[in-house]
């Protein structure tokens, strides 16, 4: 089963919505000067939550063929849960995707994996598809519980979803220690990750769900190095941070495939 590889720019803090304008549309074109093709390699944008209306305007007006979404979500569909933002807000401005539990949301506001768990319960049932951070801090690599550690991430973060539920969504494995730090994990590191977690998802979700879940590697990914990277074969896509702030740049990303 062949599965379209993801490349999803994570903004995280960069970018107005003015900034936003232009760099949406200076990555379209840059996408269609190297004859972009969505069945082959899909280009997201992950944008900060004031930008969102702007890229959807954007996006819809334009006929620009890439996704969208935002980079965190509430577990509440609403009420008083002052400075946050819910799921059915962000269907209602069309997102594609919501990235949670990525390891600066971990690290910076405590979040669990039983609390990520459920802000992607959240995204799946107003029909947006969740991209569920997983990833290990240096020290545990070092001791060389980065698989078990991993898995005990993944475990949590799937409690309780369905095989189709799990078959649909994307898995972004970012080792801590390789974001924003020119720190590449090798390709054979992101295989043997990705490669476990896709094993952890056949034993427990089946293999239907196996085949279908998307799984990419984040952390300092490059127009230098995303070939080799993509070249593993449980290695679906990659999650850009830094990279995908630069239209040309990112755009050589996603179309990586072109070698
Ligand atoms: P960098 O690509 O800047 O290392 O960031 C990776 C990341 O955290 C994407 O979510």
């Amino acid at each position: 089963m062949s599965r379209i590889p993801l490349i999803a720019g994570n903004w995280k803090m960069n970018k107005d919505h003015v900034e936003a304008a232009g760099l949406v549309t200076k990555l379209w074109w840059s996408l269609i000067d190297g004859h972009y093709e969505a069945e082959q390699s899909e280009a997201a944008v992950i944008v900060p939550f004031t930008d969102l209306h702007t890229v959807a305007t954007i996006i819809e007006g334009d006929k620009i063929g890439i996704g969208f979404g935002a980079q965190d979500v509430s577990e509440h569909d609403s009420g008083a849960y002052t400075g946050e933002v819910s799921a059915p807000m962000l269907a209602k401005l069309k997102c594609n995707y919501v990235v949670v539990g990525h390891s600066e949301r971990r690290e910076y506001h405590g979040e669990t994996d039983a609390l990520i768990n459920a802000k992607a319960k959240k995204v799946i049932e107003y029909g947006m598809t969740p991209i569920i951070c997983v990833g290990e801090v240096l020290e545990i690599r070092k001791e060389g519980r980065h698989l078990s550690h991993v898995l005990t991430q993944t475990k949590g973060v799937l409690d309780g979803l369905t095989p189709e539920q799990v078959g649909a969504l994307v898995i972004a494995y970012e080792p801590v220690w390789a974001i924003g730090t020119g720190e590449v994990a090798t390709p054979a590191d992101a295989q043997e990750v990705c490669g476990a977690i896709r094993g952890y998802v056949r034993d427990t979700f089946g293999p239907a769900a196996a085949d279908s879940v998307r799984i990419q590697y984040g952390g300092s990914v490059k127009a230098s190095n995303v070939v080799e990277i993509m070249a593993e074969p449980d290695v679906d896509g990659a999650l850009v941070g830094g990279a995908s702030l630069d239209p040309a740049e990112f755009a050589k990303i996603v179309l990586f495939y072109k070698g």
